[in-house]
């Protein structure tokens, strides 16, 4: 690389290594909730669209609504999909209905949609049919579950697609102290069967966590830093682990369960499916309580914490949610646990915006203080080049790193590479952040390089110099 002028400055390189090298470790994506129960919601095609320039890289659905499968095809963002609670029983009674189920509902999108688990029913467990407080079968639960998994197996799609279910709460007998949680006495028997089918297919254990409901019912009683993940002095239970938050509380109180039930040395993940704070309704229910729980909820979910008992274990989490949802049943609450209002502007200030995302197209939401559009592409034929008119001294620093610590094999671009002519800092950096881009996963933020990069369809390769494809 002899052609090139050592950097004028060491310290803007420096800043960039260190802003470059950080990106794979501290951009750990978000879960978001997106529940469509309301009638001034954008297309799904829109809010695909959207997502893509924020920090959420995982969406979570109640249904296996086809429009959004599509739209959520070649973006950078996993899917979950959700059998509905009322086909549940008609899945589990042969495996004939899970086999059409998947194969009208999923497979006709795959691979192009990034379908990762299929949450079977919500809170099933714990939701009455009727007024006799009779609740659904657990069985077909568990069933259900494992048709869904053996017809996913006879495709090879079984490690790919996770199968699981989330539930709520009350499934535990007692939640405290965590360390002596257990689940509800008549709920041992399926719980054991979906907790050993869940280790053995190396599914999660979903749990819709609300510090919120806690804190509403008994606002005396529950601290309110506690409920809003700030508690400063914490709450101590008798086996010496001690909680800031009601929220790392409930999953201990969860993993204690499960413990309990015998599973104490195998490895379970345990994900929050659920969790939020809604920012009207009632004396808890406020903008500012519902930016300080959720802004605290981002930020836990970006972390790579664990919770007291088991420090190391990552929670992976989906906030609740995406939307306000006019239509939804119940409490006035319950229709505003949205992050966003239906036109796309902030129902509060929160932080979405993934600084390393490009973001470079609007695509009409509320520019200033909404989503914005932009982003990632996971499908065939892209490729990351440098801009046109990108600064010199940046597009040089990011050959530097590239070529460096990046790991780029540049070889094409030296003296005698297929890529060395034309003799530009501009092509040989083109080359550089596309094989950087290729190798990282084609995450959109991959292509930012400062601003510098700029993400094509067409195919930047001429004459010898091939540009690589991931
Ligand atoms: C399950 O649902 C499918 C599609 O609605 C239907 O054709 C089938 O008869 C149902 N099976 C059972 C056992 O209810
Ligand atoms: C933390 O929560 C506990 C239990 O509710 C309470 O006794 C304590 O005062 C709280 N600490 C702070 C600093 O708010
Ligand atoms: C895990 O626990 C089971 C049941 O208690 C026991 O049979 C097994 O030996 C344990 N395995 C390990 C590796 O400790």
């Amino acid at each position: 690389m002899g052609s090139y002028h050592p950097p004028l400055s060491i310290e803007p390189v420096v800043l960039l290594l260190l802003t470059l090298l950080m990106v794979p470790v501290s951009v750990t994506g978000v879960g978001i909730n997106y529940g469509t129960l309301g009638n001034n919601l954008p297309s799904p095609k829109k809010v695909a669209q959207l997502l893509q320039s924020t920090l959420i890289d995982k969406v979570k659905i109640y249904d296996s609504n086809p429009e959004i499968l599509q739209a959520f095809s070649n973006t950078a963002i996993d899917l979950i999909v959700s059998l509905e609670n009322s086909r549940v029983a008609n899945i589990s009674s042969d495996i004939s209905a899970a086999h059409s189920w998947l194969s009208t509902r999923i497979l006709p999108f795959l691979p192009a949609t990034s379908v990762v688990a299929i949450a079977v029913g919500n809170e099933y467990l714990t939701t009455t049919v009727d007024n006799n407080d009779d609740h659904l079968d657990a069985n077909a639960l568990f069933k259900a579950m494992q048709n869904l998994h053996s017809v996913l197996a006879s495709h090879g799609l079984d490690r790919k697609i996770k199968v699981t279910t989330p539930h709520s709460m009350a499934v535990l007998a007692s939640s405290f102290p965590p360390s002596s949680a257990t689940f509800a006495m008549n709920l041992v028997p399926v719980m054991t069967d979906i907790v050993t089918f869940l280790a053995d297919t190396g599914a999660p254990f979903m749990i819709n966590a609300y510090p919120y409901f806690a804190y509403r019912d008994n606002p005396t009683s529950v601290n309110l830093d506690y409920a809003l993940l700030g508690n400063a002095s914490g709450v101590h239970d008798p086996k010496g682990y001690v909680y800031s938050n009601m929220l790392d509380a409930q999953m201990d109180a969860v993993r204690s369960a499960i413990d309990a039930l015998g599973f104490g040395n195998r490895s379970l993940e345990i994900t929050v499916s659920e969790s939020g704070w809604p920012s009207k309704g009632d004396n808890a229910a406020t903008p500012q309580n519902a930016k300080i729980y959720n802004t605290r909820l981002i930020e836990r979910a970006q972390s790579n914490k664990g919770t007291p008992m088991k420090p190391k274990d990552r929670i992976e989490i989906f906030v609740f949610a995406l939307f306000n949802e006019n239509k939804k049943e119940g409490d006035e609450s319950d229709r505003n646990f949205g992050i966003f209002n239906g036109d796309g502007s902030k129902v509060y200030e929160v932080d979405l915006s993934c600084e390393f995302c490009s973001g470079t197209t609007s695509f009409g939401f509320s520019e200033k203080n909404g989503l914005s559009g932009g982003g990632g592409v996971r499908g065939p034929s892209v490729w990351c080049v440098a801009k046109p008119h990108a600064d010199d001294k940046v597009l040089q620093s990011v050959l530097d790193f590239c070529c460096g610590p990046g790991g780029v094999y540049c070889r094409e671009v030296y003296e005698g590479g297929n890529c060395f002519q034309p003799n530009k800092l501009l092509a040989h950096a083109s080359f550089a952040m596309n094989a950087y881009y290729q190798m990282h996963g084609r995450n959109y933020w991959n292509c930012d390089f400062k601003g510098t990069g700029l993400v094509t369809f067409s195919d930047p390769s001429y004459g010898e110099c091939r540009y690589p494809q991931q």
